[in-house]
């Protein structure tokens, strides 16, 4: 695989490919994919864009278009193929014969970036769990680290069938063993979120679409240094910090959580059960939105529909529309705050700029004025050793 796993060296060049199925959510300008590959270490040279009414089942995509792409990587030295959508396995081994490189999905875009940005134990352990996953369901070994683990170079192009069986039996071993240092871990997590339930504490978590601006709004407020770059899922690892809200007259538990995005491949959602947990467990959602973005309601929604997905639909939410200094003048709200319709119910709304600090102090009164309504006299008695320093970071960023 050409995916650079350190900054440092030099971008792969990668053409980009959509298909256009009638999908409600197809990004004809492969905006979103760019940013994918870059942020994997990729350099997209070309964007090809195609209309299909399915997927071929053999390609993908018809011959003639394949054709066309293997013209346009041989002219611009292209290191690697990558789709938009999911490919099935055949259809993947299909393309890599049918284009002589790489073609990779996605999926394992999303993957490799996770397995890139990874920093806690219990982070690293459930991308392991999610590429295991991925990868047990593809003949070819398309896979560094475990490459690596057995000892081998970079095997490409049709290993034997004792091979494969080999494959097969390491993955699924490792998988076991994935996944029982990942329950370790989450009973670890669990014990530390009863701690802070016993301690009274009132749970707030960020939650948005990848590269909404949750790590920049979680620094403004609480003024540490969680990590924010214009790259998807700079953040994978849950911090926590201590906020003190002055109008409550009491602090709360803030979080800062992985980024969501379309399709996000389902091992993934699996195996992030753990981090997700807290958006699950939190007392209340602050949903960031880039309002800046054509495509925040498609974003919302899909935030949305991942909260539905991990059970966390029921929590109540507080939409931040961010990024509004990037917005047009004229189209700027008049007011600072105002009530969104979201799936039904009326939910508050805050419009802010996390990176010039507009609207926060507007935020930080919702914010009090939540806490003191969903948190009784009993909780905001326990919280009378209120202060504003770090409470310290589950792991960090
Ligand atoms: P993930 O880790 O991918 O989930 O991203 P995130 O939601 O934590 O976003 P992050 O805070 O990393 O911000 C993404 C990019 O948007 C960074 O380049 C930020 O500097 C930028 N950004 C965040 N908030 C604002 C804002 O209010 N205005 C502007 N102009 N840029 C912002």
């Amino acid at each position: 695989m050409s995916f650079s796993e350190q900054n440092d060296r030099p971008a792969a060049p990668a053409i980009l490919v959509g298909v256009d199925l009638g999908l409600p959510h197809f990004d004809a300008e492969l905006e979103e994919l760019g940013l994918l590959s870059q942020t994997a270490g990729l350099e997209p040279v070309a964007r090809v864009v195609c209309k299909r009414k399915a997927p071929d089942a053999a390609l993908f995509i018809g011959k003639g278009k394949a054709d066309e792409i293997k013209q346009l990587a041989d002219a611009t030295g292209a290191a690697e193929i990558l789709f938009d959508q999911a490919l099935s396995p055949a259809q993947q081994r299909n393309l890599e014969r049918h284009l002589d490189r790489p073609v990779n999905d996605r999926t394992l875009l999303i993957l490799e970036i996770f397995a890139q940005r990874a920093r806690s134990h219990e982070g690293k352990l459930q991308v392991e769990l999610a590429r295991l996953r991925y990868v047990s369901t593809r003949l070819v070994r398309r896979w560094s680290h475990l490459e690596r683990q057995a000892g081998g170079a970079g095997v490409r192009g049709g290993p034997g069938e004792k091979q494969i069986e080999l494959d097969r039996r390491m993955i699924s071993e490792a998988i076991k063993r994935t996944r029982e240092r990942l329950e370790k871990v989450k009973r670890q997590r669990q014990t530390q979120r009863r701690r802070r339930e016993r301690q009274g504490a009132f749970n707030i978590s960020l939650v948005g679409y990848t590269n909404a601006g949750k790590s920049t709004l979680f620094n403004a407020l609480v003024k540490a240094g969680a990590y924010a770059a214009d790259q998807l899922f700079a953040t994978l690892d849950t911090t926590t910090r201590q906020l003190y809200l002055g109008e409550a007259g009491r602090s709360v538990s803030l979080s800062d959580t992985v980024g969501f995005i379309r399709d996000l491949p389902h091992g993934l959602v699996d195996a992030f059960q753990a981090t997700l947990q807290e958006a699950v467990d939190a007392d209340l959602l602050l949903h960031v939105v880039d309002a800046a973005n054509p495509n925040h309601p498609e974003q919302l929604a899909e935030v949305q529909r991942v909260l539905h997905e991990i059970g966390a639909a029921e929590v109540p939410q507080v939409l931040v529309f961010n990024k509004v200094d990037l917005l047009d003048p004229s189209l700027r709200p008049r007011f600072e705050t105002d009530r969104f319709e979201l799936e039904g119910v009326q939910v508050p709304r805050v419009f802010v700029s996390g990176r010039t600090g507009l609207g926060l102090d507007a935020l930080r009164r919702l914010l009090a004025q939540e806490v003191s309504r969903r948190s009784g006299p009993v909780a905001a008695a326990a919280q009378a050793d209120s202060g504003s320093d770090a409470e310290g970071n589950d792991s960090a960023a």
